[in-house]
């Protein structure tokens, strides 16, 4: 049987996305490589003592990727999250782990990247982000006004999520109650704050689901409803109205 959403006038839906919902555009998931880039730990490369080691290294890591998103395109399951908040307007609340860009080219808007942006950098000194699609694979780039190192904008293993991103959450969760609607897709949950949104959703009466091809069991025993499968196959019959 297809299992398909219902929702009242009054509901408000919450998404968290991982790195399976760009998966079928062809973006390697983090944990399908083995959580492993060139050998390396990726927790090795992508961390502020990794940047500290060796910035040129950790930039050719983002060039890549930057390289790697920017061929690929949004699929079926980012398409069908734009199109339930299209439906939804202000009921509706992304959170996403990805940085890959796909969800906002996917046309979603009511969105927080909870982890960073791919295509922003931000100088260590000056801390304001900015649009940057460039690579840097020769040298570390710096600052335009202070000559500061300027790093990806990416919150790393080891760093803090932004405050004012989990108020936001914590906030529609706590206004939404029991007309909570909380679904996770394409995450293996290992990974916190983002993994203990679940419980959040629980505490306040909500409804909880999980979608994902191959679920993390100690994750999806957290879930009222576990759909198994692909999002880009699943999510369009799942949001149909
Ligand atoms: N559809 C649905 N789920 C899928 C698909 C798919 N097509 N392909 C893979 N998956 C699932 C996997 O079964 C797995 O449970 O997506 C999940 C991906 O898990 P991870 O690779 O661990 O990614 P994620 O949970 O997003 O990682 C969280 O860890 O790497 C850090 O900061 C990084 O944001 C990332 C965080």
């Amino acid at each position: 049987m297809t299992a398909r959403l219902t929702l009242t006038p009054t509901s408000k839906v919450l998404i968290l996305t991982g790195a399976g919902v760009s998966a079928e555009s062809g973006v390697p998931t983090f944990r399908g490589t083995n959580g492993l880039w060139e050998e390396r730990r990726v927790e090795e490369v992508a961390s502020p003592q990794g940047f500290d080691a060796d910035a040129k290294l950790v930039w050719r890591f983002y060039s890549l990727r930057r390289d790697g998103a920017s061929k690929v395109n949004p699929n079926p399951g980012h398409e069908a999250i734009a199109t339930l908040e299209a439906r939804l307007g202000d009921r509706f609340l992304l959170a996403t782990q990805n940085v890959d860009g796909l969800h906002t080219r996917a046309g979603s808007k009511r969105m927080i990247c909870i982890h960073g942006e791919l295509f922003k950098t931000r100088c260590e000194r000056c801390n304001e982000p900015f649009v940057d699609t460039k690579t840097y694979f020769d040298a570390v780039p710096r600052c335009e006004t202070c000559d500061g190192r300027l790093r990806p904008h990416i919150v790393w293993f080891g760093e803090m999520l932004n405050p004012t991103h989990l108020t936001q959450i914590d906030g529609f969760i706590e206004s939404a109650g029991p007309e909570l609607v909380f679904l996770a897709i394409g995450t293996s949950g290992q990974v916190y704050p983002a993994a203990g949104f679940v419980d959040a959703a629980r505490r306040v009466g909500g409804q909880c689901w999980l979608v994902d091809v191959d679920p993390t069991p100690e994750y999806a025993r957290r879930f009222d409803h576990v759909v198994r499968g692909k999002s880009g196959e699943v999510l369009p019959a799942l949001f149909a109205p």
